[in-house]
């Protein structure tokens, strides 16, 4: 049987619930597309039981199951080149100076995906800043679901992942080729942590970190959800650190917490030290 519109209205309230995403009325037919294995595992035949199922249960790892499949986990390595450029030209010289003497940098990849981005950074680190090889560095990748974040744990790339945004000589220099896939350097991989995190709910303990990476992720949040990110966020950041959103996102929910600077025509942000 098909679904209805109140089989989706439920579906969409439950995402909300779960991850905080909201999913427009337009795009019901996504719930038909990406639910169907899940369906499937459930031993439903179609959406509309799987919906009645839901419902007649108390939140499951169903439920989150849903709101899993439901995420958007689109990334690459170096995502936004003009954004790298300038970590790699101004903001992480800049950084790594003031570290020198505690020898320490914590950098926080929100929001991860299958983690392309945590390894990008610790290819920059890795390739620019020697000097941080014999720092206590740790790159720290979170998302909301734990399938991509196995993913970026396991570090393993299949060839069109490492064909889009990897120049040939990172790829042969930090990973190693195993038939059809590309594995993480071990000594990549021992810098990078992953870890389950709902950045819309309570967050677990993190380290107050010099650099995050929040990109590509607020877009899916109410204006609400956004301004409890930035709070927490804020909370997380180092007075002297920085927040890097995806480059066609907004911060206005930001503006009590962060400070717009350019670069060029590139955008980040610092803290403000009133921030609440
Ligand atoms: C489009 S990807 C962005 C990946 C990477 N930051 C980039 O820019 O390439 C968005 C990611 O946000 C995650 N996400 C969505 N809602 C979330 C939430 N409430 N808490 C944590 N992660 C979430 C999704 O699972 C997805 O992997």
């Amino acid at each position: 049987m098909a679904c209805t519109e109140s089989d989706y209205a439920y579906l969409r309230e439950l995402v909300l619930k779960q991850s905080a995403n909201l999913i427009d009325p337009s795009r019901n037919s996504l719930f038909d597309a990406k639910l169907i294995p899940v369906v499937r595992r459930a031993g439903m035949s179609n959406l509309h039981e799987f919906v009645r199922l839901l419902q007649s249960e108390r939140p499951t790892h169903l439920h989150r199951a849903v709101a899993e499949a439901m995420t958007i986990n689109e990334t690459s390595f170096f995502r936004d080149v003009k954004t790298f450029n300038l970590l790699r030209e101004n903001i992480l010289p800049a950084l790594v100076e003031r570290r020198r003497s505690a020898r320490r940098l914590r950098i926080w990849s929100a929001a991860s995906s299958t983690g392309q981005e945590a390894y990008s950074i610790a290819m920059l680190l890795a390739e620019h800043f020697p000097e941080t090889a014999y720092w206590d560095v740790k790159i720290l990748g979170t998302d909301i679901s734990q399938r991509v974040v196995e993913y970026a744990m396991a570090g393993r790339y299949r060839r069109l992942e490492v064909n889009r945004g990897l120049p040939a000589r990172m790829l042969l220099k930090y990973m190693t080729r195993h038939e059809e896939e590309w594995q993480i350097s071990p000594r990549l991989r021992a810098m990078c942590d992953f870890q389950q995190v709902n950045l819309c709910g309570p967050l677990p303990s993190l380290p107050i970190c010099d650099l995050v990476l929040l990109r590509n992720v607020l877009l899916y949040f109410s204006q609400q959800d956004r301004g409890h990110v930035f709070r927490a966020i804020h909370r997380l950041t180092a007075t002297d650190g920085y927040l890097f959103l995806g480059n066609a996102e907004q911060a206005e929910e930001s503006t009590h917490h962060f400070q717009a600077e350019f670069s060029g025509d590139t955008f980040f942000y610092r803290p403000v030290s009133n921030g609440w």
